[in-house]
């Protein structure tokens, strides 16, 4: 496959490594050989499969974040070993973040490395996971411990596979879209609120200019430190509190990112930054519908624990705010990027402005609690 020119259809991310595509639009029959592709999919997003995959080729995985484990890795192993998938096989990732995480490692690792194509089919994946290259497993109690860069051949981000996605679920993915509009700038956050309905969904007429505005965003990023050597950690903001958040209640990505990255402006604030950004930003998240505080967090976890899909992520210490406090404080003293006894935190001074400090991890756990 040959990356194009980019065009309004398609963007091409250039790193030292690779040109990746990302195109635009279903699916389509060049795409991809169904001869010498193997998919990994779940029990829902199967439905998202090109109608050429051939069923024999495909490897079912355990939703969510129960897909990024060693042992689910294995099993995608097993499965290209019984195709026989060799050097000239791709491997294609059919679902949420979980699914591109899991299956970019797998490509990346089988046979030295084999052609990636990733079909993102949730709001946050085709913001985040599906973009940049970064693939990986948990290990023990840690998120993302296990994995390398390594970028996609192709991405293919179809925009009409969301319109089956509940408005909770695009809540989380838009978490992601507003932490980029904050490093991206004005002209993206303004494009943001546009966006937004008064019922707080996303207009379906914009939908596809916001993504993508942000993928082009995290692509200037990407572009410019692969490897997070330093500067992509901008990428972090509002995740040093939004993974504490994240193991502590069991919420989704998307939600805990919110009130992580709520909680940062908050912090920021604290620390000089502009009331008036921090008002905007959090106005907007909370009309998105998303939370921007511990507690909000909390409350959110509890009523998203009736849903389908989150029950068995329920974190028992979510029905008492001072044991979720305490959770949270817990997780981010185990925080994996931690340098000693600090963290290295994106601040939010303004739209468009951010600074990282090496934090002490005393000073963040007093700021919770203050
Ligand atoms: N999700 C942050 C990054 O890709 O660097």
């Amino acid at each position: 496959m040959k990356s194009g020119p980019e065009t309004n259809d398609s963007i091409v991310l250039k790193t030292a490594s690779k040109e990746s595509l990302i195109k635009f639009g279903p699916f389509e029959e060049a795409d991809f050989d169904p001869n010498k592709t193997a998919m990994v999919a779940d029990s829902f997003s199967v439905r998202f499969l090109p109608k050429t995959a051939r069923a024999e080729q495909l490897i079912l995985v355990p939703r969510g974040e129960a897909a990024k484990s060693l042992k689910v890795l294995e099993q995608v192993y097993a499965g290209l070993l019984a195709m026989a998938a060799d050097r000239s096989w791709s491997l294609m990732a059919v679902g949420g973040g979980s699914i591109c995480d899991l299956a970019g490692l797998a490509a990346a690792t089988w046979m030295r490395g084999i052609n990636c194509i990733l079909l993102p089919t949730t709001l946050l994946s085709m913001l985040d996971a599906s973009i940049g290259g970064k693939t990986a497993v948990d290990y023990q109690a840690y998120k993302n411990l296990i994995g390398v860069f390594s970028q996609p051949a192709m991405v293919r981000i179809d925009i009409s596979s969301l319109k089956s996605l509940d408005k909770k679920s695009m809540a989380g993915g838009m978490a992601e879209a507003v932490k980029h509009a904050v490093l991206g700038g004005k002209a993206m956050l303004d494009s943001i609120e546009n966006a937004i309905a008064a019922n707080g969904s996303v207009k379906t007429e914009k939908l596809e200019d916001i993504v993508k505005e942000s993928i082009l965003f995290k692509k200037s990023v990407v572009e410019a430190d692969e490897r997070e050597k330093g500067f992509r950690s901008i990428l972090n903001l509002g995740h040093s509190f939004g993974h504490a958040i994240e193991a502590a209640s069991g919420l989704p990505h998307g939600y805990a990112v919110s009130a992580g990255l709520g909680l940062a402006f908050d912090l920021a604030v604290k620390r000089g930054a502009s009331l008036a950004a921090s008002g905007k930003v959090k106005r907007l998240l909370k009309k998105i519908g998303l939370p921007t505080s511990l507690e909000e967090a909390r409350l959110e976890a509890i009523t998203l624990s009736g849903a389908i899909d989150f029950g068995d992520r329920l974190r028992t210490n979510i029905s008492d705010p001072d044991s979720f406090v305490k959770a949270v404080e817990g997780s981010l003293a185990n925080d994996k990027k931690r340098c000693g006894n600090s963290i290295n935190f994106v601040l939010p001074m303004d739209i468009g402005q951010v600074k990282t400090e090496l934090l002490s991890i005393d000073y963040l756990i007093a700021f919770l609690t203050a």
